[in-house]
């Protein structure tokens, strides 16, 4: 149940731009406060057992603390991220430097992909969405790279620009998700791979409580998804709630802030 994350210390966040309907330049951001609650999130997986890696934040790039969208790193295998806002470009190279320096074999990825925010290890295989930010010719790229079979899902809603936003990897076996989020045939294909999954409501999704991060028993999810921490429990998961709703004026939320090592 010990897992390994990588996590960028939001030092330089700010709402400077709008790439997704969360991001309102507008409004005020404390950077503080973003600090403390992102603090708290790295507190939690080291108190759940898990290592932290660090990668240094650079001036600049204020999405940079959404360390998940850097890479995909399966079976020590890195392929790097391919941003679609030049806003964000800057922090690929960035994170497949970190990945060299420690030692993995990395790939430059072709096609748009914004890592862990649209590719999510489920078992066996990857779940891989497309629709808003990563092109569906990445998912045949990450298939060659991780030899993992791809299964692609349709995202249709802004708001859940990632997949990382509308469906959360419970286990090898499990998945929870907000139905909406996805096109009538993605939703048909999770029926069909995820008969038990937990269905998050509309209220779950728009608090950004999908962004969570799972360990196989444990959940780490924003503390306003109320319905999902229950939902979770009564399958015999235990919720743990985290504050970030700072860090949410981005769009964000827990698994933005972590991206998986797999060794
Ligand atoms: N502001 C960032 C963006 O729109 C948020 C990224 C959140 N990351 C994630 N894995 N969903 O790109």
């Amino acid at each position: 149940m010990s897992r390994h994350y990588l996590m960028c210390r939001p030092t330089h966040f700010a709402v400077d731009y709008a790439i997704n309907p969360w991001m309102d330049p507008t409004a005020p951001v404390d950077v503080e406060r973003a600090v403390t609650q992102w603090e708290a999130l790295r507190q939690t997986y080291l108190t759940l057992g898990h290592t932290v890696d660090l990668i240094d934040p650079l001036p600049g790039l204020p999405d940079m603390v959404f360390a998940a969208n850097g890479a995909t790193v399966i079976d020590g295998v890195v392929l790097g991220a391919q941003f679609k806002h030049p806003e964000r470009a800057a922090e690929a190279p960035a994170y497949l430097e970190w990945f060299a320096r420690s030692g993995f074999r990395t790939h430059e990825a072709k096609a748009v992909n914004e890592g862990e925010g649209d590719l999510l290890l489920a078992g066996d295989f990857l779940l891989a969405g497309t629709g808003l930010r990563t092109e569906h010719a990445a998912h045949a790229e990450a298939q060659e790279h991780f030899g993992r079979p791809v299964v692609t899902l349709q995202l249709v809603d802004p708001r859940y620009y990632h997949l990382d936003t509308a469906l959360t990897v419970l286990s090898g076996e499990n998945v929870a998700y907000y139905p909406d989020a996805f096109s009538p045939g993605s939703q048909a294909v999770l029926r069909r791979l995820y008969p038990d999954a937990v269905l998050a409501t509309a209220a779950d999704a728009a608090v950004l409580g999908l962004n969570a991060v799972s360990d196989g028993r444990r959940v780490v999810l924003p503390s306003a998804a109320h319905r999902l921490a229950d939902a979770l429990a009564s399958k015999g998961y235990q919720p743990i709630p985290v504050d970030v709703s700072e860090l949410h004026k981005a769009g964000g939320g827990p698994k933005c802030c972590t991206l998986e090592v797999r060794q």
